[in-house]
This record gives structure tokens, C-alpha cells and sequence, in this order.
């Protein structure tokens, strides 16, 4: 069966279409295939530009085909990246409605977490032969790398189309991803993210021998040569003690987990079955924060499910003031077909409403992401190179451990792992130079 079909248009400057090559790549890896028509894509990609309104014309017509094509294909996702989206950031989804997915430059990554974790994998991109086959290579090749491992998920959450077209989980072999990691390294990988519907159940389905999560950390960490091990997403009904070791015992994992909240009340928490609540979420944060007290929390959280007051809103603004979370992805519930929630009818929160409540939900999440960020302010970090600065030609631009992207001063080639000092720091990147020595601290 043919995978998913993506339309990408760029606008604006030669960042941006590098830009394009890498969500290209990430999307090709990912089973996608390109076609020549946006009418015919499931998956609609704008990426963006701020810098002229011509630009901003052209992409008000683009944005209103895509509106038509999902009227006319209700599963049609869209997404919106680039410049523009992050200078309306705030307004993207109350002015844009039928927007699925936004992102800055320099989060393509999360595109992709986004991609992996939404309702689009039901949809049968996934299509490669079992799990012996390689994953495509992206396009090209960078030092920052993916590792699938594994499909599906055991989790019924309610919004969630997942569950129920994808089945149940199915991990790919430990000796496989090791085997695979040391290909990735060899041809030039020095951070390898692994993927998973929900990391944490990883290894539970595999026989003769059942593994564990945290096992595969310890064995991909100890693969020659790889500087940097990431994963998304941990489920936090099974994030565990063993896991949270091991971001104190590996050299290699980042001081970085992604945590999916999805609501701070615990009655829409249930409704959403996700399986812990508001106590619970706490705990968890607690539990890292003690193994790991500087580590970068983010999220992802929907508001405007069903059912939700203002009072459970305020419930989830509450959380995130309490959490203080480094950077959240938000999104306004969107119902898809054939899961629990989709049939709810009651309490339907209006676009409308849902648009507002996001709004101010993304303003608590900023406050606190530049509030964070401070911390890094007369440091000196470990950076991996990733290029020229989007928006000066003559700074660098990478990714420290805890997941912040970079712009400094300096001489450096991608791929390389260097040290910056920091010298300002606001809810979305870093800034800083370079400094003469060799090697980074962590
Ligand atoms: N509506 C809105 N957001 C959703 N997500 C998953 N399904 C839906 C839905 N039906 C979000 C969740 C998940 C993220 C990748 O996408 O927050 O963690
Ligand atoms: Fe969907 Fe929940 Fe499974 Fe994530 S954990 S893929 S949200 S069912």
C-alpha cells in the first residue's frame, strides 16, 4: 500500500528552503511521498515567511486552498511552519481554525513528533517490510538522527485514532536498534532520538526474551561514538524510577523529557482515559526534578475537550504555572473518526472558545519558558552544530542537551559538538559565542 502523500510550498529565503529539505527528509523517512498537487496531499505543509506581504498574500491563498481541500477531505491534516507561524504564534490557531499543526523554525523535529504520535500513523504510512527492513534514510544525512522502535500503541485514549487502526504495540528487536544505531554513527549520527508511540512500554510484547525501556537506553548508549540519546514520547502513567536513573547514570541521555500532559484536570483526564491524574503528573515531575533537578520538562497539551469547563481549564493553566514547563506544544482538540471522543456530544467546546483558552494557555507556557531559560545566562553549554543562524547569515545556529535551540558567534561546522556561552536566553532560543575550548561540559 502507498504511504501518505505531503504538498510542502516554501516561501521566502534560502533558510527556508533548507529548511524544507529537512522536513523532506524527516517526512521521507517517515514513509511519505511527495505529490505534485495540494488537492491530492493528506498531509498540506506551509512553510512560511514573514518578511513581505507579498509573501503574506500568497500564503493567505494557499492557506484558503488547503481550507477547501479539508473541507472536501475532513482527514486532511495541515500544518504551518516557518517565520510567519512563529511571529503569530499566539493567533495562529484562533485565526486559522482548521490548522492541525504550527512550528517555528528550528522545530522541525517536533513536526515529526507530532506526525508520530497523532492520528496520522493510523492512516498506514508506517509501511515498511516488518521491522528487519532499515527505516529510509532521510535525504540527507545529519548528526542529529531518528530510531523508530516501535508501532502502535496498548493505550486507549479517548481523542486518539491510534489505538484503535494501528493496533497494539510492536517493538522492534533490541539487537536490531543497536545494530541500527551503530549504522546511523557510522555514517555520521552523533545524537540518535528513538521513537515510540509511548516509549516506556517498549520490549513488554518481545519474546523469547522481554526487554525493558530502560534497557535499550543502557545498550544504545553504549554504542561507540554516540554523544547524545533522546526519546520521545514516555507515557507518564509509565515513566519510571529505572528510566529516570538512567538520565543520571547515561553519559549519552539528555537532560530532556517531553511528557505529554494533555490536561491538568483530572475529571477530563479520565474522560481522556489517560490513565493517571493531576496527583499523579505531579509526582512523576517531582520525582524527576529530585534525580535531575536542572533537566528541561516540555508537553503537549489539548485544550477544548469535550466537557471541559473554565474551571477545568483553569485546573491545566494551574498545572503549568506549578510545572513551569521549558516549552509546550498546545493544541485545540480535534475530533477523529471512530475514536471514543469523537462520539461525545454533550459540553462541545466552540473553536472559538477552545481558540481563546489557548491563547491564554500559550501565554502562561511562554512566561515560563523564558523564565526557564534564564537559567543557562552565564553558562557555558554544549552545542551541536546544526548551521547558519536563520536569521544572521554570519552566527551558527544548534541544539544544547537540554533541547534549546542556539544562535551564536563563532566558527564551527555542522555536526560538531562545541562549547557557547551563553549570554541571553528567551522562551524560545538561546544566545551566546562560542568559546576557544575544546571540548563542551554538560
Ligand atoms: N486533537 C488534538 N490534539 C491531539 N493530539 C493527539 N490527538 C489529538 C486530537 N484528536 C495531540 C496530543 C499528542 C500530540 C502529539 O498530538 O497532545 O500528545
Ligand atoms: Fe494515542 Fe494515547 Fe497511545 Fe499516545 S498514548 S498514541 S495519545 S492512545
Amino acid at each position: 500500500m502507498a504511504g501518505l502523500a505531503y504538498h510542502l510550498t516554501t516561501f521566502g529565503c534560502q533558510m527556508n528552503v533548507h529548511d524544507s529539505q529537512r522536513i523532506e527528509g524527516l517526512l521521507e523517512s517517515l514513509g511519505y511521498e511527495e505529490v505534485a498537487e495540494a488537492s491530492l496531499a493528506d498531509l498540506i505543509l506551509l512553510n512560511t515567511c514573514s518578511i513581505r506581504e507579498s509573501a503574506d498574500r500568497r500564503l493567505a491563498t494557499q492557506l484558503g486552498n488547503a481550507k477547501r481541500f479539508k473541507a472536501a477531505r475532513p482527514g486532511v491534516v495541515i500544518g504551518v511552519g516557518g517565520c510567519w507561524a512563529q511571529s503569530l504564534k499566539d493567533e495562529v490557531f484562533a485565526r486559522y481554525p482548521f490548522v492541525d499543526v504550527a512550528f517555528g523554525p528550528g522545530q522541525v523535529d517536533q513536526l515529526g513528533a507530532f506526525l508520530l504520535s497523532d492520528s496520522l500513523t493510523a492512516q498506514g504510512y508506517f509501511e515498511f517490510e516488518g521491522f528487519t527492513a532499515d527505516l529510509p534514510m532521510r535525504a540527507k544525512q545529519t548528526a542529529a538522527a531518528w530510531m523508530q522502535i516501535s508501532v502502535g500503541c496498548n493505550q486507549r485514549c479517548s481523542y486518539c485514532i491510534v489505538p484503535s487502526t494501528r493496533g497494539l504495540e510492536r517493538s522492534r528487536p533490541l539487537e536490531d536498534l543497536v545494530a541500527e544505531a551503530e549504522r546511523l554513527v557510522s555514517r555520521g549520527a552523533r545524537e540518535i532520538t528513538l521513537l515510540g508511540q509511548n516509549v516506556n512500554s517498549y520490549g513488554r510484547d518481545l519474546r523469547p526474551q522481554r526487554r525493558s525501556f530502560a534497557e535499550l537506553l543502557v545498550a544504545v548508549d553504549a554504542v561507540d561514538g554516540i554523544d547524545r540519546l533522546r526519546y520521545m514520547s514516555p507515557h507518564p502513567q509509565d515513566i519510571g524510577a529505572e528510566v529516570i536513573a538512567a538520565h543520571v547514570e547515561l553519559e549519552s541521555l539528555c537532560e530532556h523529557i517531553h511528557l505529554p500532559l494533555q490536561s491538568g484536570s483530572s475529571k477530563i483526564l479520565k474522560a481522556m482515559r489517560r490513565t493517571y491524574n493531576r496527583e499523579r503528573y505531579l509526582e512523576r515531575v517531582a520525582m524527576i526534578r529530585e534525580a535531575v533537578p536542572e533537566i528541561s520538562l516540555t508537553t503537549d497539551i489539548i485544550v477544548g475537550f469535550p466537557g471541559e469547563s473554565e474551571e477545568d481549564f483553569q485546573q491545566t493553566l494551574s498545572l503549568a504555572e506549578q510545572v513551569k514547563f521549558d516549552a509546550a506544544y498546545t493544541f485545540c482538540y480535534s475530533p477523529r473518526r471512530g475514536t471514543e471522543a469523537a462520539g461525545i456530544a454533550e459540553r462541545v467546546v466552540s473553536p472559538e472558545l477552545a481558540s481563546e483558552r489557548i491563547g491564554r494557555l500559550i501565554e502562561v507556557v511562554q512566561r515560563s519558558a523564558h523564565q526557564r531559560a534564564q537559567r543557562f545566562v552565564g553558562h557555558r553549554v554544549e552545542v551541536l552544530v546544526e548551521g547558519h543562524s536563520r536569521t544572521n547569515l554570519e552566527r551558527l545556529r544548534g541544539r544544547t542537551r537540554h533541547n534549546k535551540a542556539v544562535n551564536f558567534d563563532g566558527i564551527a561546522e555542522p555536526g560538531e559538538l562545541i562549547e557557547v556561552e551563553i549570554d541571553r536566553a528567551s522562551s524560545a532560543s538561546l544566545g551566546g559565542r562560542a568559546t576557544l575550548v575544546a571540548s563542551a561540559t554538560r
